[in-house]
């Protein structure tokens, strides 16, 4: 018997604010043309003065917690990944528990940016096969608004808030890929990329926050590289190859990353999930929208195979086969 870390419920939350991006030609020097052209993106959705990771994560975990009709007190790991903490510390997910879950259990943050989502369910994975757990919530949840520099046309065009939650439960399984479950992850990171996706600020640094610094070409040259191999590893140590997915849910971060991805792996498009039009990069927030997106609108079924993928700042990426 192997144990399997089942998805049991998803859910999402996108603030009410709409930015287009002909808003956003208001302000900077940039155009709707360029954006959709460039990026694929043609909106985000920007935090209310106020509100704040935290607030977004606990909508988003509360519908993943209805979906999957499991109780708050019933869970007893709690992972937030976020690059957008609400406060230095305590970790996002200290204010998630105290709103949703049973005091006691283990809570805290992931740090790995865009990634933050996939090393997550990295985590929460390792923590049931460990037995450490049982009932685990993990929540991708960000306000990039926070730390762009709106003067900045090359990265606030890019990125915008909102979270998304999935809630899994321990199930035995067979030990083969037609288990329902995780079927494998697989992480890495390359810290001598560290200055090309960045912030410029942080406590023992500058003590503010400071804001996204991005070589946009640079990051898209690595990511179209990285996350292809990706793809490639999680296929191959599962021996299966990319007719055998039914979905990819990858990070949000660039259309043509995205169709470039599904060309190299020879995937039909119709089986990406794509969400960037419409909430931009969010970060650890956009696998779990996209597959919230999927699951909701009736696309992604029980019992399919999802490979989701991510690439972020450190950089960091990686990938999770996932049976729904
Ligand atoms: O989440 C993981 C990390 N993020 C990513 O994966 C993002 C990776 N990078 C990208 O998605 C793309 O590189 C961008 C969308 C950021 C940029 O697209 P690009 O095709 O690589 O454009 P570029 O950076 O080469 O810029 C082309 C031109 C430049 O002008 P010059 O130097 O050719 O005169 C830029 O200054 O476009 C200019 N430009 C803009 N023009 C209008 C840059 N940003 C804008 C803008 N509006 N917002």
């Amino acid at each position: 018997m192997t144990v399997r870390t089942v998805i049991r419920g998803v859910g999402s939350y996108l603030p009410e604010r709409v930015v287009s991006n002909a808003e956003l030609a208001t302000r900077v020097d940039t155009s709707d043309e360029w954006i959709v052209e460039r990026s694929g993106i043609r909106q985000r959705y920007v935090a209310a003065d106020g509100q704040l990771t935290s607030d977004l994560a606990i909508a988003a975990a509360r519908k993943a917690l209805a979906a999957a009709g499991i109780d708050g007190q019933a869970v007893d790991l709690l992972v937030v990944a976020t690059a957008t903490p609400d406060q230095t510390f305590p970790a996002t997910a200290a204010k998630v528990q105290a709103a949703l879950c049973r005091p006691g259990i283990p809570s805290f943050d992931v740090q790995a940016v865009c990634s933050g989502f996939v090393y997550g369910l990295a985590v929460i994975d390792n923590f049931i096969k460990a037995g450490q757990a049982k009932t685990a919530l993990l929540i991708g949840a960000e306000t990039f608004s926070r730390i762009l520099d709106w003067n900045d046309r090359t990265t606030c065009v890019l990125f915008g808030d909102g979270a998304g939650a999935i809630v899994v439960t321990a199930e035995a399984g067979e030990g083969t890929t037609a288990d329902r479950g995780i079927l494998s992850t697989h992480l890495h990171s390359d810290g001598r990329q560290h200055d090309m996706l960045y912030v410029d600020g942080g406590p023992s640094s500058t003590q503010t926050t400071g804001h996204v610094r991005m070589k946009g070409k640079e990051v898209f040259r690595h990511a179209v590289v990285n996350l292809a191999e990706a793809v490639r590893e999680a296929l191959d140590a599962n021996k299966l190859t990319a007719a055998d997915l039914d979905w990819l849910v990858p990070h949000q971060a660039n259309k043509r990353i995205l169709d470039s991805t599904a060309q190299k792996l020879g995937l039909d498009p119709s089986k990406v999930i794509v969400t960037v039009d419409q909430h931009a990069n969010t970060s650890a927030a956009s696998i779990p929208l996209a597959l919230d997106a999927g699951v909701r609108d009736g696309r992604i079924k029980p019992g399919q195979l999802v490979l989701m993928e991510a690439m972020g700042g450190g950089f960091t990426w990686g990938s999770a086969l996932v049976r729904m």
